[in-house]
């Protein structure tokens, strides 16, 4: 069979290994790295993987082949847990901010999420539309070939919704794949601040509606102390549950209030933030195989503490990482930042950080099965970073290390530059623009098969 595309030579070739369950606890560390590794595409999969020279019978004359020496290859990056969609942005609060004003305080004063929440209610779907392509071109622009997307800014039905077509027309027409999570227990407005309750309420009764839509894969809720408490978090998770929703948790952020528990009882894919969890609740996590998301860029932007990675690798949870980017706690798209203070803050291994940003973030929002590895049969989703061997990409911290990013087999970035993307179709074919190094690499084997 003629491949579509063949990426040779590559010094460090990081596939992660068969990629079929999240990696918890110590197999973090464990994963596949290839020296001189290779990777052969067809029809948007990978086809073949390997190390050393590669068999001609893969080569036509349509076969674009390129070269990884030098480079280090990873599967294409999946951030988790992001608030994609919202309009404006606050760096009005960020003086406060800096004076030490709580996160907290400045939502209880009707900023915060509830200044975001006016933004979005304000903006059209175009523009919310706009704003989140940039988005996600940078995102891709760093590596990162899959996120969720929330809403939770509008907290009522109807921008919910709009929050959620927004994200339903970029996953179809941006390379990115999106996995859209209803998120409308966010914040209480503030027109049901004497009685939260109602609110609660009259989120479940909105439920129905938003599966009905097909918008929304996953159902999240604030669980937090002055936010929703753990008996409303239940409330809600329960009913969306039976109607069919996964289920994540914005969990123990501030305080310790019992969130990762909650998710173990309610079998959520993932439970998120985990600042402040108790060890009982890591040890609960561990138990009930629910994935740590960690959100390091949202612990550094306000300045609070780190989640304990360590214990909770400790105690065999997977663990994984994701921006959390939203316009007050995490301002940034930047996932490749989240590995290395994943690296510097977490004291996770380059090893373990790779895993958490591919395969457990993949089985984190229900994906695993098709991406999250560099494995024979899934999608040829992968990122070549011009650097030498995985731990450079933590080490050089701040800048971006991506050079080329593949989506379905497709080229999609290159040179660190995201191509014109408007006519990228989801699965595509290719055209050969490569005929002279295929020709390259038919001479070079006959050479190597002498
Ligand atoms: O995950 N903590 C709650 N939600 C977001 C922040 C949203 C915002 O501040 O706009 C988070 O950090
Ligand atoms: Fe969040």
């Amino acid at each position: 069979m003629k491949a579509d595309l063949i990426i040779k030579n590559i010094s460090n070739l990081v596939t992660i290994g068969e990629g079929k369950s999240p990696k918890r606890g110590q197999e973090m560390d464990n994963i596949e790295i290839l020296e001189n590794g290779y990777i052969i595409v067809k029809d948007g999969k990978f086809l073949e993987v390997g190390t050393g020279i590669i068999d001609l019978k893969h080569i036509g004359i349509k076969t674009i082949v390129k070269d990884g020496t030098g480079m280090t290859v990873t599967p294409g990056l999946i951030d988790p847990h992001t608030h994609l969609v919202h309009g404006g942005s606050r760096e009005n609060e960020f003086a406060q901010k800096l004076q030490g004003v709580p996160y907290m305080d400045i939502l209880n004063a009707g900023g915060g999420i509830l200044s975001t929440v006016n933004s979005t209610k304000e903006a059209t779907f175009e523009e919310l539309y706009d704003k989140a392509k940039k988005s996600l071109d940078i995102m891709l622009s760093f590596g990162v070939t899959t996120v969720e997307a929330k809403s939770g800014y509008g907290l009522d039905l109807e921008t919910e919704m709009k929050q959620l077509e927004v994200v339903k027309k970029l996953n179809e027409d941006h390379p990115i794949d999106l996995v859209s999570t209803y998120l409308g227990a966010h914040a209480v407005p503030p027109k049901y601040k004497s009685n939260p309750d109602k609110f609660v309420d009259e989120i479940i009764e909105g439920l129905p509606q938003i599966m009905e839509s097909g918008l929304a894969e996953f159902c999240d809720v604030f669980c937090e102390e002055g936010v929703f408490s753990v008996e409303q978090t239940r409330k809600i998770l329960n009913a969306a549950k039976e109607l069919g929703f996964k289920i994540k948790i914005h969990a123990d952020e501030i305080v310790t209030l019992g969130g990762a528990e909650l998710a173990a009882e309610l079998g959520a894919f993932s439970a998120d933030h985990l600042m402040a969890t108790s060890e009982h609740g890591i040890k609960q996590m561990a138990e009930k195989g629910v994935i740590a998301d960690i959100l390091p860029t949202t612990s550094f932007n306000l300045n609070k503490e780190y989640a304990n990675a360590r214990l909770m690798i400790e105690e065999g949870v997977a663990v994984a990482l994701s921006t959390d980017y939203n316009p007050g706690s995490s301002p940034t798209e930047n996932l490749q930042l989240a590995m290395q203070l994943g690296s510097l803050k977490l004291k996770m291994t380059p090893k373990e950080v790779i895993s958490a940003v591919t395969i457990n973030s993949a089985f984190s929002v229900d994906r695993g099965e098709e991406v999250g590895s560099i494995t024979v049969g899934k999608k040829a989703d992968f990122v070549v970073f011009d650097a030498p061997n995985l731990p450079y990409i933590m080490y050089h911290f701040g800048i971006n290390h991506a050079k080329d990013v593949y989506k379905n087999g497709q080229q999609v970035v290159t040179e660190g530059k995201v191509l014109p993307m408007t006519k990228i179709p989801k699965i595509g074919s290719f055209i050969a623009d490569c005929y002279g190094e295929s020709k390259k690499i038919i001479q070079m084997n006959k050479i190597n098969n002498k």
